[in-house]
């Protein structure tokens, strides 16, 4: 069985390293399986692209397109002409697509149109927000996907609602023109206990090491917050005043590099520095106090190493983390995001201690997809 996997952003690296890897675990024990990796270049600079290749020690793509920090139309127009040509010179049996980004609509643009199987990673998730580029390619990819490989029970209820199955005695029943759906778990909680074990502290060139569970961890990339220069602004003054009680280290996405005025007085104590690798974002994870930020998967993992997440955003698609209380909504709304942080620090917040649920699966979402797919007729 062959699998074309496409793939281009960040997060998708860290998700399809792990189903990558189990892909050559099961072909040592001799089963037939082949991945033929596909970058699109989405993202480039080598701290968001290549650092994640070589630490997780992820097989390097088989092609790559080139194709980044491009608009939303010229991107995903440009990959789905260049996938294409891979697939039909490829032949997969399966292409592979994670995750919401333009990378993941233009690979099942083509899967759809070649009739090509076509297997989604992180199906069924929704913010219910279509102004957000990721809701409207998460929904289109579903849509046209043979497998719906979801993470949680809340995907799998959103693909029922929107008729993707329907259920007779208890039994998931298949709709005529829909993918199979299928709740395997989070491949993100697979790859987070697993590179727990080789976290390494990042260096921090002009300032100290951080205080171990003092500090605060923040990453902000989101669209609906870099593009608007209020929500931007709004943000980074609450880190301002956050910054004067601890150390807020905020690895900078590019985007937010560039759309951060330069006129914006940082405090000395809001450290940002530039993007960093797996490996060091664990280790930044596992030894923070708590977690703010509008990133969808780093929401998941502040869960997993058990910090409470403040997220900048005014929905989210992990919405179990919410309803446990481990994570705290605050939208760009600076008193909000002050006063939820004021909470929690004071110890006078809702903040879970319910971290043992099994809310992600059990750590073995890349097995059950590849069992999935080669048991698929
Ligand atoms: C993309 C995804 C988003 C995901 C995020 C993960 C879409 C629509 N958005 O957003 O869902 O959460 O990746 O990080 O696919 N840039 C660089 N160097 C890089 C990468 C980006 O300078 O290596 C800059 C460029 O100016 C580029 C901008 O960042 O134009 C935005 O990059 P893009 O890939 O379009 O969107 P992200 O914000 O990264
Ligand atoms: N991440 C990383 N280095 C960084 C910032 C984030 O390795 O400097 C990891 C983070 O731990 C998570 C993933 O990147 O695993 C999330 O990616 P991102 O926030 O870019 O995208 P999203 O999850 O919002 O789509």
């Amino acid at each position: 069985m062959k699998i074309l996997t496409i793939l281009g952003a960040r997060p998708q690296f860290i998700k399809a390293g792990r189903v990558s890897r189990e892909i050559q675990r099961q072909k040592a024990e001799g089963r037939r399986l082949k991945e033929v990796i596909v970058h699109t270049g989405q993202h480039y600079d080598a701290n968001m692209s290549d650092i994640f290749f070589e630490e997780m020690k992820i097989p390097k793509p088989d092609y790559y397109l080139g194709i980044g920090g491009k608009s939303h139309g010229a991107m995903t127009g440009q990959m789905i002409e260049k996938i294409e040509e891979v697939a039909l010179k490829e032949k997969p049996d399966w292409i592979m697509v994670y995750g919401d980004t333009n990378s993941t609509l233009a690979g099942a643009i083509v899967a759809s149109k070649l009739h090509i199987k076509l297997a989604h990673v992180e199906a069924g998730l929704r913010s219910f927000n279509m102004k957000m580029p990721e809701e409207v390619n998460r929904i289109l990819t579903d849509r046209v996907s043979d497998i719906l490989f979801c993470p949680t029970k809340t995907a799998v209820d959103n693909l029922k609602n929107e008729g993707y199955f329907i259920e007779e005695e208890g039994r998931r029943k298949k709709v005529e023109g829909f993918g199979k759906v299928i709740n395997v778990g989070d491949v993100m909680q697979d790859g987070a206990m697993f590179y727990k074990q080789f976290a390494k502290q990042p260096q921090f060139t002009n300032h100290q090491s951080p205080i171990i569970n003092h500090y605060i961890l923040c990453t902000i990339h989101r669209a609906e917050n870099t593009d608007d220069p209020d929500r931007l602004k709004a943000i980074f003054e609450a880190l301002n005043e956050i910054a004067k009680e601890r150390e807020v280290i905020l690895p900078l996405h590019p985007r937010t590099r560039k759309l951060l005025p330069s006129t914006f007085n940082l405090h000395p104590n809001l450290i940002i520095i530039d993007p960093v690798g797996y490996l060091e974002m664990v280790w930044l994870i596992d030894n923070c106090l708590l977690v703010m930020t509008d990133s969808g998967g780093l929401q998941k993992e502040a869960y997993f190493f058990k910090k409470t997440c403040i997220t900048l955003r005014d929905e989210t698609e992990w919405v179990e983390l919410v309803d446990i209380g481990a994570n705290m909504l605050v939208g760009a709304d600076k008193e909000k995001i002050l006063d939820t942080y004021k909470q929690i620090t004071n110890n006078q917040s809702q903040s879970t201690n319910n971290y043992s649920l099994n809310l992600y699966g059990n750590g073995k979402a890349s097995q059950k997809i590849i069992k999935e797919l080669l048991e698929y007729e």
